[in-house]
């Protein structure tokens, strides 16, 4: 008796959860999100090269991004917080900042997701100190923490992590100041191999 009475509380309480997701964009949103597949992958899990993981980014990062791809006027010089693009600045112009809120919060629900990245595991050994010495601060648990400021670097894709750091270095794409400070100091062979070390965590 004790457990069928469970089992109700239970469907009562996932007819209310469906019931309420249904009403905020939650169906919706998947349904947006499972549009991005094609590139970012199933549920957000990029099969490469160009393309990196949502799943697991934070929604206040993922919202700032696609905001900043948004905010990006072609040719018409830099909003501050814009972000430079090949393809996204065309696809998030496609969204409200109501739907890009929704697509955050179901990216944001899924599991962080490493890929096995072909890397140079020498590479990444040197890169591994470079980390702990310039990078961890702020990206975290090797780059697996997803903070409200900056995206997901563990087990991302070798070539977009490259075009990411050449956009920062560029200057095309505003580098925050602190990690600036911390790129200067490196040769191009040790950011490699920085590089390297996100693409190698598993
Ligand atoms: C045609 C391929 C393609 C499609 C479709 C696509 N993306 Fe992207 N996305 C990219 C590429 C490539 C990048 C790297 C930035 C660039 O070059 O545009 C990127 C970058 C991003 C980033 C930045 C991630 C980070 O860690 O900085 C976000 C967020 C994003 N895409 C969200 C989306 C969403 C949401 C959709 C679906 C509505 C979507 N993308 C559809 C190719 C695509
Ligand atoms: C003081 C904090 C800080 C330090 C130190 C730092 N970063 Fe960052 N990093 C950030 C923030 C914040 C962002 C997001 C920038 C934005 O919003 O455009 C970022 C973004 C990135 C990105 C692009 C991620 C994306 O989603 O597009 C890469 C790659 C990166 N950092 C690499 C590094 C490397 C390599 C180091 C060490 C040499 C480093 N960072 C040190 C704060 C930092």
């Amino acid at each position: 008796m004790g457990c069928t009475k469970k089992a109700l509380v239970a469907l009562i309480g996932s007819i209310f959860v469906a019931g309420a997701s249904s009403a905020l964009a939650g169906p919706s949103a998947k349904a947006m999100a499972d549009t991005c597949a094609g590139c970012h992958g199933t549920n957000g899990q990029s099969v490469g090269p160009a393309s990196p993981n949502l799943a697991g980014m934070s929604a206040a990062y993922f919202v700032e991004s696609m905001k900043g791809f948004k905010a990006l006027p072609k040719d018409a010089g830099h909003a501050e917080d814009a972000r430079p693009a090949t393809i996204m600045n065309r696809i998030a112009k496609g969204y409200s900042d109501e739907q890009i809120e929704a697509m955050g919060e179901y990216f944001a629900g899924l599991g962080v997701y490493k890929a096995s990245v072909p890397h140079d595991a020498a590479k990444a050994k040197t890169g591994a100190e470079i980390y702990d010495k310039g990078c961890a601060k702020c990206h975290d648990e090797g780059g697996a923490l997803a903070s409200d400021d900056a995206g997901i670097l563990a087990g991302q894709w070798l070539p977009w992590l490259e075009y990411s750091m050449q956009d920062f270095q560029s200057g095309h794409r505003e580098m925050p100041k602190k990690m600036k400070k911390q790129v200067e100091k490196l040769s191009d062979a040790e950011i490699e191999a920085v590089l390297h070390y996100f693409a190698s965590q598993k």
